[in-house]
C-alpha cells in the first residue's frame, strides 16, 4: 500500500477542484491511500480581497514573510511515498500559506528525502513562483519529480482584467454581459487534469521511494510561454525593490506604507499597460532570432515533466 499526502490551500475553491480532479484516480485505487491536508492560516486571508489589502500583501509575498499557519494534523511517525504540493501564485511568488508551510519544521520532517509533485493553478505567471518553490524544496532536501501547471487559457490581455476583478469582487464573471469571459482556469482543463492522477495511480504502486524519475512526462503537464520569461523576471525585480521600500515604511496597513503603496499602484498600472506589453511584443518578435536560447529556457522552466504531449495523443488514438 502506498501513501500519498496532498497539501493544498484555496480561497475560491478553484485549486480545491483541480486537486479533486487529479486525486480522484488515486482515491479510486485500492493500492493507494490518500491523506488530504488543507493549509489553514491562523488568521484567514480575506476573499474577496479588499483593494488596499490586496496590493499591501505583495511585499510580504516577495520577501517570503508569511503569517503563521496551523500545523497539519499528521502524526510525527507517519511517512509518505509521494507528496503533492498544490499552490497558487500571489505576486509572482507562491501564496503566503504555501511559503509558511515550506518554511516550517513540519515540512522538513514530512518532505526530506521524499519525491514531490508540485501543482500550480494561477492566472498565467508561475515561472518565478516555481523557482522559489524549487529553492525551498532544495533547502528541505526533497526531490521534485514532476510539475503540473494549470494557468488560465484566456489571453493574458484579458485575464489581466478578469482575474483581479474576480479576486477583488468575488464575482467570477462572465462580465459586461458576456463581453469579458469567466475568470479562472477553464473547466475543461480542470476536468482533463485527471490524466495526471491516472498516470500516478498506475505507476506509483510499482515504484520504490528512491525513484526520482518523472511519472508525467509526455502528458503535457507544463506549457512554457517564453514571451513571459522577460516580464516575470523584470516584474520580480521591480516587486523586490518596491517591496523593500514598502517594508521599510512599516507593517501592512500602516499609514506611511499606504501613501507609498498608492504611488506604487499607479506605477504598477502604468507598467502593466505600457512596459509589459512592449516587452511581451519584443520577446515575441525576437524569439525567432534566438531559437537555441528560447529552447534552452523552455526546457529549463518545463523541467522535470517537460512540455511533450505524446502520451496524450497515444491515449486518444488507442
Ligand atoms: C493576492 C493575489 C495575487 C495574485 N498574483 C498572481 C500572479 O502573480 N500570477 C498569477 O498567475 N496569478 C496570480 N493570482 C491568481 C491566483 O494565482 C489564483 O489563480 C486565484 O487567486 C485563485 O486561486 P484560489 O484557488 O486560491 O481561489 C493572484 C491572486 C491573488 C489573490
Amino acid at each position: 500500500m502506498k501513501r500519498v499526502l496532498i497539501i493544498w490551500f484555496s480561497q475560491s475553491g478553484q485549486l480545491r477542484d483541480i486537486v479533486e480532479s487529479i486525486t480522484q484516480p488515486l482515491r479510486d485505487s485500492t493500492m493507494i491511500e490518500v491523506v488530504d491536508a488543507e493549509l489553514k492560516p491562523v488568521k484567514p486571508y480575506p476573499f474577496p480581497w479588499p483593494f488596499w489589502r490586496f496590493f499591501d500583501t505583495f511585499p510580504e509575498c516577495i520577501h517570503a514573510d508569511p503569517d503563521p499557519i496551523q500545523p497539519l494534523n499528521i502524526a510525527d511517525d507517519v511517512e509518505f511515498d509521494l507528496i503533492i504540493i498544490a499552490y497558487q501564485v500571489w505576486f509572482l511568488s507562491p501564496s503566503l500559506p504555501t511559503i509558511a508551510f515550506l518554511q516550517s519544521e513540519q515540512a522538513k520532517r514530512l518532505l526530506n528525502g521524499k519525491p514531490i509533485v508540485t501543482l500550480v493553478g494561477c492566472r498565467n505567471m508561475w515561472l518565478m513562483a516555481q523557482e522559489r518553490v524549487k529553492e525551498l524544496l532544495n533547502q528541505i532536501g526533497a526531490h521534485l519529480i514532476d510539475h503540473i501547471a494549470l494557468p488560465e487559457r484566456t489571453h493574458g490581455a484579458v485575464t489581466v482584467i478578469t482575474t483581479p476583478w474576480w479576486v477583488l469582487s468575488g464575482n467570477r464573471g462572465p462580465y459586461l454581459k458576456g463581453f469579458l469571459p469567466r475568470a479562472g482556469v477553464w473547466e475543461s482543463d480542470i476536468h482533463t487534469a485527471s490524466r495526471f492522477g491516472k498516470a500516478i495511480a498506475t505507476q506509483l504502486p510499482l515504484r520504490s521511494i528512491s525513484d526520482t524519475h518523472s511519472m508525467l512526462k509526455g502528458l503535457g503537464a507544463v506549457t512554457v510561454h517564453p514571451e513571459l520569461i522577460g516580464s516575470e523576471t523584470i516584474g520580480r525585480r521591480s516587486f523586490r525593490l518596491w517591496g523593500t521600500l514598502l517594508r521599510a515604511c512599516g507593517r501592512p496597513g500602516g499609514s506611511l506604507r499606504r501613501v507609498v503603496l498608492s504611488i506604487y499602484v499607479l506605477f504598477l498600472i502604468t507598467m502593466l499597460v505600457t512596459v509589459v506589453p512592449i516587452i511581451f511584443m519584443l520577446k515575441t518578435l525576437l524569439a525567432p532570432f534566438t531559437p537555441a536560447r528560447v529552447a534552452r529556457q523552455r526546457q529549463y522552466f518545463a523541467a522535470p515533466s517537460g512540455e511533450l504531449m505524446e502520451r496524450i495523443i497515444h491515449q486518444v488514438e488507442s
